[in-house]
Protein backbone atom coordinates (compact mmCIF):
# COMPACT_ATOMS: atom_id res chain seq x y z
CA UNK A 1 0.00 0.00 0.00
CA UNK A 2 1.42 3.12 -0.85
CA UNK A 3 2.04 5.72 2.13
CA UNK A 4 -0.11 8.85 2.41
CA UNK A 5 2.09 11.86 1.05
CA UNK A 6 3.81 15.03 2.94
CA UNK A 7 5.37 18.06 2.66
CA UNK A 8 7.93 18.96 5.01
CA UNK A 9 9.31 22.47 4.27
CA UNK A 10 12.59 21.63 5.90
CA UNK A 11 14.73 18.71 6.21
CA UNK A 12 14.43 18.50 9.88
CA UNK A 13 16.66 16.46 12.07
CA UNK A 14 17.51 12.47 12.11
CA UNK A 15 15.23 11.58 15.16
CA UNK A 16 12.16 13.03 13.42
CA UNK A 17 12.52 11.75 9.73
CA UNK A 18 13.15 7.91 11.09
CA UNK A 19 9.44 8.87 12.05
CA UNK A 20 8.23 10.36 9.16
CA UNK A 21 9.88 8.17 7.03
CA UNK A 22 8.36 5.45 8.55
CA UNK A 23 4.58 6.51 7.84
CA UNK A 24 4.81 8.87 4.68
CA UNK A 25 6.44 9.65 1.38
CA UNK A 26 7.94 12.94 2.96
CA UNK A 27 8.94 15.78 0.23
CA UNK A 28 11.57 17.59 2.40
CA UNK A 29 12.58 20.97 1.83
CA UNK A 30 16.34 21.79 1.04
CA UNK A 31 18.90 22.22 3.89
CA UNK A 32 19.10 25.99 4.81
CA UNK A 33 16.24 27.25 1.80
CA UNK A 34 13.69 29.30 2.61
CA UNK A 35 11.00 27.50 0.50
CA UNK A 36 9.29 30.52 -1.50
CA UNK A 37 4.78 30.84 -1.17
CA UNK A 38 4.41 29.88 -4.81
CA UNK A 39 6.72 26.86 -4.33
CA UNK A 40 4.69 26.05 -1.14
CA UNK A 41 1.52 26.43 -2.91
CA UNK A 42 2.94 24.02 -5.57
CA UNK A 43 4.08 21.41 -3.57
CA UNK A 44 1.23 21.25 -1.28
CA UNK A 45 -1.34 20.61 -3.33
CA UNK A 46 -0.61 16.74 -3.62
CA UNK A 47 -0.14 16.50 -0.32
CA UNK A 48 -1.84 15.10 2.48
CA UNK A 49 0.01 16.76 5.85
CA UNK A 50 2.34 19.49 6.05
CA UNK A 51 4.87 20.60 8.81
CA UNK A 52 5.89 24.23 8.25
CA UNK A 53 7.65 26.92 10.03
CA UNK A 54 6.70 30.17 11.29
CA UNK A 55 7.80 32.46 8.22
CA UNK A 56 5.25 30.05 6.55
CA UNK A 57 1.46 31.18 6.23
CA UNK A 58 -0.72 28.64 6.11
CA UNK A 59 -3.93 31.04 5.51
CA UNK A 60 -7.22 30.55 3.02
CA UNK A 61 -4.89 30.71 -0.10
CA UNK A 62 -2.85 27.76 0.72
CA UNK A 63 -5.41 25.52 2.28
CA UNK A 64 -7.66 26.03 -1.06
CA UNK A 65 -4.33 25.00 -3.06
CA UNK A 66 -4.08 21.45 -0.99
CA UNK A 67 -7.67 20.29 -0.92
CA UNK A 68 -6.58 16.53 -0.13
CA UNK A 69 -4.34 18.38 3.59
CA UNK A 70 -5.29 17.14 6.69
CA UNK A 71 -2.67 18.18 9.33
CA UNK A 72 -0.75 21.33 9.16
CA UNK A 73 1.98 21.37 11.89
CA UNK A 74 3.79 24.35 12.40
CA UNK A 75 7.39 23.58 14.28
CA UNK A 76 7.07 26.17 16.75
CA UNK A 77 5.04 27.16 19.98
CA UNK A 78 3.91 30.46 18.45
CA UNK A 79 0.76 29.69 15.59
CA UNK A 80 0.39 33.16 14.47
CA UNK A 81 1.21 31.63 11.22
CA UNK A 82 -1.51 29.84 11.07
CA UNK A 83 -5.42 30.13 10.50
CA UNK A 84 -6.63 28.44 12.94
CA UNK A 85 -10.19 29.29 11.92
CA UNK A 86 -9.46 28.40 8.22
CA UNK A 87 -8.20 25.74 8.86
CA UNK A 88 -10.98 24.07 10.42
CA UNK A 89 -14.01 25.30 7.65
CA UNK A 90 -11.03 23.45 5.41
CA UNK A 91 -11.22 20.09 8.15
CA UNK A 92 -7.80 20.31 8.59
CA UNK A 93 -6.12 19.78 12.33
CA UNK A 94 -3.37 22.22 13.19
CA UNK A 95 -0.68 21.38 15.45
CA UNK A 96 2.07 23.36 17.21
CA UNK A 97 4.96 22.78 20.28
CA UNK A 98 4.21 24.13 23.36
CA UNK A 99 6.04 22.93 26.21
CA UNK A 100 9.29 21.63 24.98
CA UNK A 101 10.94 24.57 24.34
CA UNK A 102 10.20 26.87 27.56
CA UNK A 103 12.93 26.45 29.74
CA UNK A 104 15.26 27.32 26.60
CA UNK A 105 13.87 30.20 25.86
CA UNK A 106 13.73 30.99 29.03
CA UNK A 107 17.62 30.78 29.43
CA UNK A 108 18.39 32.75 26.11
CA UNK A 109 15.78 36.21 27.67
CA UNK A 110 17.86 35.91 30.37
CA UNK A 111 21.42 35.35 28.19
CA UNK A 112 19.84 38.74 26.59
CA UNK A 113 19.57 40.27 29.31
CA UNK A 114 22.45 40.12 30.76
CA UNK A 115 24.49 40.54 27.73
CA UNK A 116 22.93 44.01 27.22
CA UNK A 117 22.92 44.95 31.13
CA UNK A 118 26.71 44.04 31.53
CA UNK A 119 27.42 45.63 28.00
CA UNK A 120 28.86 41.90 26.73
CA UNK A 121 29.10 42.43 22.89
CA UNK A 122 30.68 46.10 23.36
CA UNK A 123 33.42 44.32 25.86
CA UNK A 124 33.50 41.76 23.29
CA UNK A 125 34.29 44.32 20.47
CA UNK A 126 36.97 45.88 22.28
CA UNK A 127 38.74 43.14 23.06
CA UNK A 128 38.69 41.53 19.17
CA UNK A 129 39.81 45.01 17.85
CA UNK A 130 42.56 45.49 19.57
CA UNK A 131 41.82 48.84 21.06
CA UNK A 132 41.53 48.05 24.61
CA UNK A 133 43.74 49.87 26.56
CA UNK A 134 43.26 48.22 29.57
CA UNK A 135 41.65 48.17 32.88
CA UNK A 136 40.27 51.20 34.08
CA UNK A 137 37.60 52.34 36.74
CA UNK A 138 34.58 53.86 34.24
CA UNK A 139 34.78 51.91 31.40
CA UNK A 140 31.65 49.95 30.35
CA UNK A 141 29.75 50.45 33.06
CA UNK A 142 26.46 48.97 32.53
CA UNK A 143 23.52 47.99 35.01
CA UNK A 144 23.25 45.81 37.74
CA UNK A 145 21.05 42.94 37.87
CA UNK A 146 20.50 41.39 40.98
CA UNK A 147 18.53 42.80 43.34
CA UNK A 148 16.63 44.81 40.54
CA UNK A 149 12.49 44.79 39.02
CA UNK A 150 12.07 42.34 36.85
CA UNK A 151 8.54 42.53 34.73
CA UNK A 152 7.00 40.26 32.60
CA UNK A 153 4.94 40.65 29.86
CA UNK A 154 2.93 37.19 29.61
CA UNK A 155 3.19 34.85 32.57
CA UNK A 156 2.63 31.22 30.50
CA UNK A 157 5.29 28.69 30.76
CA UNK A 158 7.85 30.82 29.60
CA UNK A 159 7.23 33.86 31.14
CA UNK A 160 7.21 31.95 34.40
CA UNK A 161 10.64 30.30 33.08
CA UNK A 162 12.34 33.67 32.79
CA UNK A 163 10.79 34.20 36.88
CA UNK A 164 11.80 31.37 38.02
CA UNK A 165 15.44 32.11 37.23
CA UNK A 166 15.30 35.52 38.58
CA UNK A 167 14.87 34.19 42.60
CA UNK A 168 19.12 33.27 42.20
CA UNK A 169 19.47 37.06 41.18
CA UNK A 170 16.88 38.46 44.59
CA UNK A 171 15.31 40.27 41.87
CA UNK A 172 11.34 41.46 42.40
CA UNK A 173 9.04 39.99 39.76
CA UNK A 174 6.25 42.17 38.68
CA UNK A 175 3.97 40.20 36.35
CA UNK A 176 0.93 41.61 33.56
CA UNK A 177 -1.04 38.76 32.00
CA UNK A 178 -4.73 38.55 30.63
CA UNK A 179 -5.21 36.10 33.63
CA UNK A 180 -3.72 36.44 36.99
CA UNK A 181 -1.99 33.28 37.51
CA UNK A 182 -2.66 31.09 40.43
CA UNK A 183 -1.89 31.86 44.31
CA UNK A 184 0.46 28.57 44.78
CA UNK A 185 2.41 29.91 41.56
CA UNK A 186 3.07 33.80 42.58
CA UNK A 187 4.01 32.32 45.69
CA UNK A 188 6.52 30.03 44.24
CA UNK A 189 7.63 32.30 42.03
CA UNK A 190 7.66 35.21 44.41
CA UNK A 191 6.01 37.02 41.65
CA UNK A 192 3.51 40.22 42.19
CA UNK A 193 0.40 40.28 39.47
CA UNK A 194 0.24 44.35 37.82
CA UNK A 195 -1.48 46.30 35.69
CA UNK A 196 0.44 47.08 32.84
CA UNK A 197 1.15 50.72 33.50
CA UNK A 198 2.43 49.83 36.54
CA UNK A 199 4.69 47.12 35.28
CA UNK A 200 6.23 49.68 32.70
CA UNK A 201 6.62 52.04 35.27
CA UNK A 202 8.67 50.45 37.73
CA UNK A 203 10.82 47.99 36.13
CA UNK A 204 14.56 47.60 35.39
CA UNK A 205 14.11 45.33 32.83
CA UNK A 206 11.29 44.51 31.07
CA UNK A 207 10.88 40.90 29.27
CA UNK A 208 8.60 40.18 26.73
CA UNK A 209 6.40 36.84 26.90
CA UNK A 210 2.74 37.21 25.20
CA UNK A 211 1.33 35.78 21.82
CA UNK A 212 1.23 38.14 18.59
CA UNK A 213 -2.72 39.01 19.20
CA UNK A 214 -4.14 42.52 18.18
CA UNK A 215 -4.17 43.34 21.53
CA UNK A 216 0.11 43.13 21.78
CA UNK A 217 0.65 44.38 18.59
CA UNK A 218 2.72 47.16 19.61
CA UNK A 219 2.47 47.14 22.76
CA UNK A 220 5.61 48.46 23.25
CA UNK A 221 4.55 51.84 21.24
CA UNK A 222 5.93 55.59 22.20
CA UNK A 223 3.15 55.61 24.73
CA UNK A 224 4.48 53.33 26.42
CA UNK A 225 8.11 53.41 26.05
CA UNK A 226 7.94 56.89 27.76
CA UNK A 227 6.66 55.61 31.30
CA UNK A 228 9.34 52.81 31.17
CA UNK A 229 12.09 54.42 33.20
CA UNK A 230 15.48 55.92 31.97
CA UNK A 231 17.97 53.29 33.22
CA UNK A 232 15.71 50.18 32.18
CA UNK A 233 16.17 47.87 29.33
CA UNK A 234 13.69 45.84 27.07
CA UNK A 235 13.80 42.14 26.10
CA UNK A 236 11.99 40.68 23.18
CA UNK A 237 11.77 37.14 22.74
CA UNK A 238 8.18 36.85 22.02
CA UNK A 239 7.18 38.22 18.38
CA UNK A 240 8.79 40.85 16.62
CA UNK A 241 5.41 43.06 15.96
CA UNK A 242 4.39 43.23 19.72
CA UNK A 243 7.64 46.09 19.40
CA UNK A 244 7.47 49.32 17.77
CA UNK A 245 10.87 49.58 16.20
CA UNK A 246 10.53 53.07 15.53
CA UNK A 247 9.39 54.14 18.11
CA UNK A 248 12.06 51.66 20.02
CA UNK A 249 15.15 53.32 18.09
CA UNK A 250 13.80 56.64 18.82
CA UNK A 251 13.02 56.19 22.33
CA UNK A 252 16.81 54.96 22.60
CA UNK A 253 18.02 58.07 20.47
CA UNK A 254 16.17 60.13 23.13
CA UNK A 255 17.59 58.16 26.28
CA UNK A 256 13.53 57.57 26.88
CA UNK A 257 14.91 53.83 28.07
CA UNK A 258 18.91 52.77 28.97
CA UNK A 259 18.92 49.69 26.29
CA UNK A 260 17.33 46.43 24.24
CA UNK A 261 18.03 42.97 23.20
CA UNK A 262 16.07 41.88 20.63
CA UNK A 263 15.54 38.34 19.29
CA UNK A 264 12.49 39.03 17.19
CA UNK A 265 11.76 41.50 14.62
CA UNK A 266 8.72 43.20 13.21
CA UNK A 267 9.47 42.35 9.35
CA UNK A 268 11.72 39.48 9.84
CA UNK A 269 14.39 38.85 8.96
CA UNK A 270 15.02 42.34 8.46
CA UNK A 271 15.37 44.68 11.64
CA UNK A 272 14.62 48.31 11.47
CA UNK A 273 17.77 49.99 9.87
CA UNK A 274 17.47 52.55 13.22
CA UNK A 275 18.24 49.92 15.23
CA UNK A 276 21.29 48.61 13.38
CA UNK A 277 24.41 50.92 14.22
CA UNK A 278 23.50 51.31 18.27
CA UNK A 279 25.60 49.95 21.06
CA UNK A 280 22.41 50.14 23.60
CA UNK A 281 20.93 47.62 21.29
CA UNK A 282 21.53 43.70 21.14
CA UNK A 283 19.99 41.97 18.10
CA UNK A 284 20.08 38.04 17.80
CA UNK A 285 18.78 36.02 14.47
CA UNK A 286 15.45 34.33 16.06
CA UNK A 287 17.83 31.73 17.89
CA UNK A 288 15.77 31.63 21.61
CA UNK A 289 14.63 27.75 21.02
CA UNK A 290 17.79 27.23 18.91
CA UNK A 291 19.51 24.35 21.25
CA UNK A 292 19.91 20.95 19.83
CA UNK A 293 17.94 19.17 21.99
CA UNK A 294 15.11 21.64 22.05
CA UNK A 295 14.89 22.10 18.43
CA UNK A 296 15.20 18.31 17.67
CA UNK A 297 12.03 17.85 20.01
CA UNK A 298 10.62 20.56 18.32
CA UNK A 299 10.97 18.73 15.50
CA UNK A 300 10.00 15.05 16.96
CA UNK A 301 6.43 16.50 18.37
CA UNK A 302 5.13 17.85 14.92
CA UNK A 303 6.31 14.60 13.11
CA UNK A 304 4.48 12.79 16.30
CA UNK A 305 1.52 15.24 15.77
CA UNK A 306 1.06 14.17 12.04
CA UNK A 307 1.37 10.45 12.64
CA UNK A 308 -1.21 10.83 15.22
CA UNK A 309 -3.55 12.14 13.15
CA UNK A 310 -2.80 9.82 10.35
CA UNK A 311 -3.55 6.90 12.47
CA UNK A 312 -7.10 8.62 13.37
CA UNK A 313 -6.23 9.64 16.83
CA UNK A 314 -6.73 13.15 18.49
CA UNK A 315 -2.92 14.73 17.39
CA UNK A 316 -1.63 15.79 20.91
CA UNK A 317 -1.01 19.22 20.28
CA UNK A 318 -4.38 20.24 17.77
CA UNK A 319 -4.93 23.85 17.99
CA UNK A 320 -8.71 22.78 16.66
CA UNK A 321 -9.23 19.48 18.14
CA UNK A 322 -12.70 20.82 19.78
CA UNK A 323 -13.62 22.86 16.68
CA UNK A 324 -13.04 19.92 14.23
CA UNK A 325 -14.89 17.61 17.37
CA UNK A 326 -11.20 15.04 17.43
CA UNK A 327 -11.55 12.90 20.76
C1 LIG B 1 8.34 29.58 18.47
O1 LIG B 1 8.41 28.36 18.64
O2 LIG B 1 7.27 30.16 18.35
C2 LIG B 1 9.61 30.35 18.47
O3 LIG B 1 9.46 31.64 18.05
C3 LIG B 1 10.69 29.63 17.73
O4 LIG B 1 11.06 28.62 18.58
Amino acid sequence: MSKPKILSTRPLFPAAREILDLHFEVDYGRPGEQISSGELLKRVADKEGLICLLTEKVDEELLAAAPKLRIAATVSVGFDNIDVAACTKHNVVATNTPGVLDDTTADFAWTLLMAIARRLLEGDEWMRSGTWPGWDLDQLLGGDVWGKTLGIMGFGRIGRGVARRAQGFQMRVLYSDAVRAPADVEKDLRAEFVDRDRLFRESDFISLHVPLLPDTRHLISKENLDKMKPTAYLINTSRGPVVDEAALAEALERKKIAGAALDVFEAEPKANPALLGRKDVILTPHIASASVETRTKMAVMAANNVVACFEGKRPPDALNADALGLR
